[in-house]
């Protein structure tokens, strides 16, 4: 199974700001749902919190240490590990991490494959995206400009390693 990851990130390696994404781009929102639709996705219980329902047509796994929590329409899971056990064990081929960032910090290492999009502003926010890592090659880049319904323009690219 393919371990991957997907996240928007601005030029000042902005990814959140007070739990929520900094930014409404709907093109990446539309990049971000063409990628996972079908897929497992794994996510943290903060990312959960701000989206505050199941993606649909995903399989959400959730992140949490609690043992109290609940979120419905998702699986609750405690690990990682355990998150990629139960993927696997339903036949998955490509599952996503989503993050947020504590959970892409933890995943990263784990991952062959990151559909990155660069949020071509600096953007104000508090939450920053950890080191990416080494060894990433770039295999597609496709620019966006940006339009009355997608204030800053946005660069998709996809990086994989060995
Ligand atoms: N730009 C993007 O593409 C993007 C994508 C996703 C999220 N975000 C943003 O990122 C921010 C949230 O990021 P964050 O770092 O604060 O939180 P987060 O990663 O979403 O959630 C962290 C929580 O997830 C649980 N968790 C993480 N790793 C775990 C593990 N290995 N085992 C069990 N539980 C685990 C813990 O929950 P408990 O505390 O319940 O134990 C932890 O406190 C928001 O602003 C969000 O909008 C941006």
């Amino acid at each position: 199974m393919l371990i991957s990851a997907i996240v928007a990130i601005s030029q000042n390696n902005v990814i959140g700001k007070d739990g929520h994404l900094p930014w409404h781009l709907p093109a990446d929102l539309q990049y971000f749902k063409s990628k996972t639709t079908g897929h497992h996705i794994i996510l943290g219980r903060k990312n959960y919190e701000d989206i505050a329902k199941p993606l649909p047509l995903r399989v959400n796994l959730v992140l949490t240490r609690s043992a109290s929590f609940e979120a419905p329409g998702c699986v609750v899971l405690h690990s990682l590990k355990d998150a990629f056990m139960f993927a696997k064990n339903a036949g998955e081929t490509e599952c996503f991490i989503i993050g947020g960032a504590a959970l892409y910090k933890e995943a990263l290492p784990y991952c062959k494959k990151l559909y990155l999009t660069k949020v071509l502003a600096d953007i104000d926010g508090d939450v920053l995206m950890p080191s990416l890592g080494d060894g990433w090659e770039l295999i597609s880049e496709q620019k966006r400009e940006a339009d009355s319904k997608n204030i800053y323009p946005m660069l998709f690219q996809v990086f994989q390693r060995a």
